[in-house]
């Protein structure tokens, strides 16, 4: 038998849930921003103006690039657009390493310091597996600072330019990010 306490506090328990189940449904949810670029890196192994350069592999700092074991370091300009004169909005700095035994494959872990435009003070943090035959290569943004703090996503890379002689690319990198 239910004596008057009971029903006022299943009284205030009733309204205390719906209560809460109103707040929970309308409450605005926070949901990840999404943001896509789309910018071009210039890799330069020769030439006055290289930003690439061999360190270490099979024959030593004169290893190619372009052979099983090398390692290479970048400080690449990184542009708006696929020509070199476009827009310089930051550098690409990091890494490559040849990690394929046939020598097709790059490892590749470099950050991208934007430095003007929208981006200015930000950074991503690009690491992935470069097979440079392909037209197009996935690649993964693990994270990032500034505007792009708590990243997530993709990017595709794609050979804008490749001058294999002299081991000179430009690389279209459209990069697909989530973050708050
Ligand atoms: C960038 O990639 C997305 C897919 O992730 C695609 O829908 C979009 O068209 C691409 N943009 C450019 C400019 O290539």
């Amino acid at each position: 038998m239910s004596t008057p306490l009971d029903l006022t506090s299943n009284l205030f328990f009733f309204i205390f849930t719906v209560t809460i189940l109103y707040v929970a449904y309308t409450f605005p949810k926070l949901q990840p921003n999404q943001t896509n670029l789309v910018f071009y890196v210039h890799d330069r192994f020769t030439g006055d103006h290289s930003t690439a350069a061999t360190v270490a592999g099979k024959s030593g700092t004169a290893s190619n690039i372009l052979h099983f074991g090398t390692v290479a370091i970048v400080d690449d300009p990184v542009t708006e657009g696929p020509t070199i004169d476009s827009p310089l909005i930051g550098r690409a700095q990091g890494m490559y390493v040849n990690s394929q035994l046939d020598g097709k494959g790059l490892y590749m872990v470099f950050s991208v310091i934007f430095t003007s435009g929208k981006f200015k003070g930000s950074s991503l943090e690009i690491q992935g597996s470069d097979i440079f035959a392909m037209k197009e290569r996935e690649f993964g943004v693990v994270s990032g600072t500034g505007y792009f703090r708590f990243v997530k996503g993709y990017g595709i890379m794609e050979t804008e330019f490749m001058d294999i002689a002299n081991l000179k690319a430009t690389l279209k990198l459209n990069v697909s990010v989530k973050h708050y």
